[in-house]
């Protein structure tokens, strides 16, 4: 079974790769900038200011032969920080999906999460029919659908969940 490990140098460009495939129209925040920048937040002040995130971590599941198997991040904005955490970067390569392995991740994010003294945990995600299996996943946790926006892609809308922790 995959273990949780934080994010390191070393598998950086390997998870930057993965989230690009499995999110390749990602611009306005993207894996290249904020999975360095929750390594070295002094190098990346400007991207953390743009998006007026903080405190950003990311977590990987490794598979038993050392590949990244997943992601997940955790990360605060100014607007709410005092009260939530938002989920970052989350996803499974294609390959190992369906073993559990998104579960494992979402429940150390939320436990994460719990620990550090926070209320909410919140995300967005969209209607894209390729999200249907996160959105599942996130209800199952007990996340709360909270509102709707507009997305980039004029198709499908931003969806914004919640869970009380
Ligand atoms: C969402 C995502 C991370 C889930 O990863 P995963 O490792 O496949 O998740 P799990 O295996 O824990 O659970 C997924 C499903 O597989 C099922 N499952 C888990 N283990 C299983 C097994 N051994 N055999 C069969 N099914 C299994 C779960 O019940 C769940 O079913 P559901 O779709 O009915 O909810 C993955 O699908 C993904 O990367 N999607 C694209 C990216 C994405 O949408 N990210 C979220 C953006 S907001």
């Amino acid at each position: 079974m995959a273990k949780i490990r934080p994010l390191s140098k070393k598998r950086l460009n390997e998870a930057v790769n993965l989230l690009n495939e499995v999110f390749p129209s990602e611009e306005e925040e993207p894996p290249s900038e904020e999975l360095p920048a929750s390594l070295n937040e002094q190098e990346y002040k400007s991207y953390l200011s743009r998006t007026t995130k903080s405190d950003v971590k990311y977590w990987l599941a490794v598979d038993d032969s050392g590949r990244v198997a997943g992601t997940v991040g955790l990360y605060c904005y100014e607007k709410d920080k005092n009260e939530a955490f938002w989920l970052g970067w989350f996803c499974v390569r294609p390959d190992c999906r369906r073993k559990g392995i998104g579960e494992k991740l979402l429940r150390f994010a939320i436990n994460k999460a719990k620990r550090q003294g926070k209320t909410f945990l919140r995300l967005d995600t969209s209607t894209d029919p390729d999200e249907l299996t996160a959105r599942r996943l996130y209800e199952k946790y007990g996340f709360k659908l909270i509102g709707r926006g507009p997305h980039p892609d004029a198709s499908i809308e931003k969806l914004y969940y919640e869970l009380k922790l």
